[in-house]
């Protein structure tokens, strides 16, 4: 592949990644004077049959549609162009240079609550986007997220829907079916795994990558409580309650009780910067359980018998007037 060029154009430089899904390579576009880097993914139906081939042709229709509309935020890549060549698909869209954050959150490589937060917060702002536009990512993870060389801004890479082309199988209907679920395991929910991904499956993977850079812990190795399938992780270390009820909201085993999208999480996320500046109202909580012990000693002295009120004033060491 390498050194071969696609569409008459596409001069293919480098191999990226790849995996069961299709590869990703670096490409210089020969038609521009600069030569400007691209990145090339190149995704193989599953088979060469008609059927399937004509399934593949519409969903890569439909998902190339759809990428070129998400390319219109500033941090995902603009979709540059999409052709079929030999009845293999290609996609081609903005190189990003940078680094991934699975360059930045190594193993043990643990990050500050504050750090935590504002990293949650630059996610959730483009997954609001992303779910707003109807669209799941399915595969949010660190090494989808670029922090962009130029600005220093997140960007978000490598939607899963356009993996399908590599997993459908068509049956002799010509309806597809998808028996591999695309996604990363310790990243995906359950209903995800069983094919049936949400908008709120990647709000899971948000919290579990939250979980990630303040633990430091790969999200492979978190237990799981075997009654409710729930992650353990709040015993790895001591954080804020009101950070630790976001990450676990996010992260609940069964979706129905996670935010349900990108701005749910988000707000949740951002209450608990604004809530910080309100931190000197719990003083107010404290100082009630004072003044309500304060009062009830009060009214016990004021009932009490002469004979108990000097009792009670020897106690405490204070001078009570026997008489009121
Ligand atoms: N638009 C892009 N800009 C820069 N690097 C990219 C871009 N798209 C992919 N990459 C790099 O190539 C790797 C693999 O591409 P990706 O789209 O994530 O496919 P997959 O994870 O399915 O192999 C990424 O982890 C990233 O390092
Ligand atoms: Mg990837």
């Amino acid at each position: 592949m390498i050194g071969q060029t696609l569409a008459g154009r596409y001069q293919i430089t480098s191999h990226l990644g790849g995996g069961a899904f299709g590869q990703t390579y670096l490409a210089e576009d020969t038609q521009l004077p600069d030569k400007n880097q691209c990145v090339v993914k190149h995704l193989k139906p599953q088979a060469s049959d008609p059927l399937t081939l004509q399934a593949a042709r519409r969903l890569f229709e439909t998902e190339a549609q759809v990428l070129n509309r998400l390319g219109n935020h500033d941090q995902i890549p603009r979709l540059l162009a999409h052709f079929e060549e030999n009845q293999e698909f290609y996609l081609v869209q903005d190189f990003i240079e940078g680094e991934s954050l699975s360059q930045i959150l190594t193993p043990g490589k643990r990050l500050s609550e504050a750090e935590v937060i504002n990293l949650l917060q630059e996610i959730l702002e483009i997954l609001e986007f992303v779910h707003h536009e109807g669209v799941i990512h399915r595969d949010i993870k660190p090494s989808n997220l670029i922090r962009r060389k130029q600005d220093g801004k997140l960007v978000l890479i490598d939607f899963g829907a356009v993996k399908q082309i590599s997993t459908q199988v068509v049956n002799a209907q010509g309806q597809a079916n998808f028996t591999i679920a695309v996604g990363t395991e310790g990243y995906m929910p359950s209903e995800q795994a069983k094919g049936k991904p949400r908008l709120a499956s990647d709000i899971y993977a948000v919290g579990i990558m939250g979980i990630q850079s303040l633990t430091g812990i790969s999200p492979r190795e978190l237990p799981e409580d075997s009654q409710t399938g729930e992650i353990i992780w709040r015993d790895r270390l001591r954080i804020s309650p009101r950070l630790g009820k976001v990450l676990d909201t996010m992260v609940r085993s069964h979706f129905s009780r996670r935010y349900q999208n990108g701005s749910e999480a988000l707000q949740a996320v951002k209450a608990l910067k604004s809530g910080n500046n309100l931190a000197w109202l719990s003083i107010f909580r404290r100082v009630d359980v004072i003044g309500l012990l304060g009062l009830l000693i009060a009214v016990i002295i004021l009932l009490a018998t002469p004979e108990t009120r000097q009792e009670i004033g020897q106690f405490f060491k204070i001078w009570l007037p026997p008489e009121l």
